[in-house]
């Protein structure tokens, strides 16, 4: 009997976040959700902090009715989410009343899994969700951040799978969300986890770099058991190998794919006039599709070199780019190795830009990475060393506990301050975490006269 190899569809999540900065609305993915549900897919990927925000910032959609939306049209097909652990979708941690009611709520309202990370890879970090996912009766994918260092040996990933799988978790993920997990890594890797445990392993990465399909082959062939891929109109580039090519691909080589592919063809053909759409509209930048191989090289993320290119372009020293690049190893070495993922690609590469301009290494330092040191974010995977810490927070202590155990219950204030236009827990949560999009976006529906519009659609695209 072949080995099956199992997809999750990330369309209506990384998919159009990757390349159309996840500006795609509820009434493109109607038409096709019943049709997507009847494909065979693992799992179809709906819900993370980009769509969240979207939909209040520039959509003026409820992101829990949306998720509701397709919870009724996708019946048997697991719905799945990106959670960052103790951040939830925002950027800092939350109280673990906060964290435990969003599991819940989210659970509730439709998520069967839940694919949860710590910038990190800071276990502490992930307990409160992994416990309230549990009790709420979800599926916890406990996720890997895969970065390049020092550290970051295939050894280290296995021993953190092996904690990840005593924490409770259901499945483990390998992130790759920067598309520089080479192919003989993957293969080592997953390897080496599936000796370590019994989990089933999900690999995700992106194509940027034009070695994904390599890279997921080399994973199979390790073992593992579900990739992360999007339908043709919106695959590759910055966004994952299209689901088709995969899949005839594997079929060819042997491994048992239950994806019913004419019903494939017609969720490609749904979404081939949209891809066109956000093309002409300017929102699609065809740069995203293009390969883009130094990716490999700088090891640094798509998102986090075109936000550096805008920064010193603002300020007017482009010519500093190539200084600035080289800088950011050299910072990402002194803070203990931090994976380069979303919060603190922005750090590293705030600061970066800082030591080379004001022309004295860590002469300026922003507040994010002062609370970074003193472990306001958990536990960087290296120590810091103490001159750099005095370099940084002089000789104010370091916080070693779980850094939400220093936060108070913050529901109670948070009920409190948005009364006047919530309704549910639902507001509440929304209110939670973007605090000014929730609002503007709550007192539209409730109050005719609120004068803040929706967003203007923005054309440039962070990926
Ligand atoms: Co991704």
């Amino acid at each position: 009997m072949p080995r099956a190899i199992r997809f999750m569809e990330t369309v209506l999540r990384d998919g159009q976040q990757s390349q159309i900065a996840t500006r795609m609305p509820i009434e493109d993915m109607l038409p096709i959700l019943e049709t997507m549900d009847q494909v065979g897919y693992e799992a179809m990927e709906v819900w993370g902090g980009a769509t969240f925000d979207s939909c209040l910032r520039f959509l003026n959609e409820d992101p829990w009715e949306r998720l509701r939306t397709i919870r009724a049209h996708v019946k048997n097909t697991k719905l799945q989410m990106l959670l960052r652990g103790q951040n939830l979708l925002g950027y800092h941690n939350y109280a673990d009343d906060v964290v435990a009611s969003f599991v819940k709520k989210s659970i509730e309202n439709g998520i069967d899994v839940l694919r949860i990370f710590d910038a990190l890879n800071d276990t502490r970090n992930l307990v409160t969700s992994i416990r309230a996912a549990k009790e709420a009766g979800g599926s916890v994918q406990a996720t890997i951040c895969y970065t390049t260092s020092d550290v970051h040996t295939v050894r280290y990933f296995a021993s953190l799978a092996v904690e990840m799988e005593r924490a409770g978790a259901d499945s483990l993920c390998i992130k790759d969300m920067a598309g520089v997990l080479l192919p003989s890594v993957a293969y080592q890797l997953v390897t080496e986890i599936k000796n370590a445990t019994r989990l089933p392993v999900q690999i995700h990465t992106h194509a940027t770099a034009g070695i994904a399909q390599m890279t997921y082959l080399k994973a199979v062939e390790a073992g593992a058991d579900i990739i992360d891929t999007c339908i043709s109109p919106f695959a590759e580039g910055t966004s994952q190998p299209s689901t088709e090519s995969m899949a005839m691909a594997l079929q060819d080589l042997g491994y048992r794919v239950d994806l019913d592919m004419d019903k494939l063809e017609a969720v490609a053909e749904h979404f081939t006039p949209i891809q066109k759409r956000f093309l002409d509209e300017g929102v699609l930048n065809p740069k995203v599709l293009q390969v883009e191989p130094k990716a490999l090289l700088y090891k640094v993320p798509g998102g986090m070199l075109s936000n550096l290119i805008n920064q010193l372009k603002e300020l007017g020293v482009e010519d500093r780019y190539a200084e600035v690049l080289a800088e950011v190893p050299r910072v990402r070495a002194d803070l203990g190795y931090p994976p380069l993922v979303t919060p603190l690609s922005q750090m590293v590469g705030t600061q970066a830009l800082m030591n080379v301009l004001s022309g004295e290494r860590y002469k300026v330092v922003p507040s994010e990475i002062k609370d970074y040191v003193r472990g306001m974010y958990g536990r960087p995977p290296v120590t810091i060393s103490r001159k750099m810490r005095a370099a940084i927070i002089g000789e104010e202590e370091v916080v070693t506990c779980r850094p939400a155990d220093l936060l108070e219950p913050e529901l109670p204030k948070l009920r409190e301050e948005i009364s006047c236009y919530a309704h549910s827990e639902e507001d509440v949560l929304s209110y939670a975490l973007f605090p000014e999009q929730a609002r503007d976006f709550l007192g539209r529906r409730e109050d005719p006269f609120y004068d803040v519009p929706v967003q203007e659609v923005n054309v440039s695209i962070a990926v």
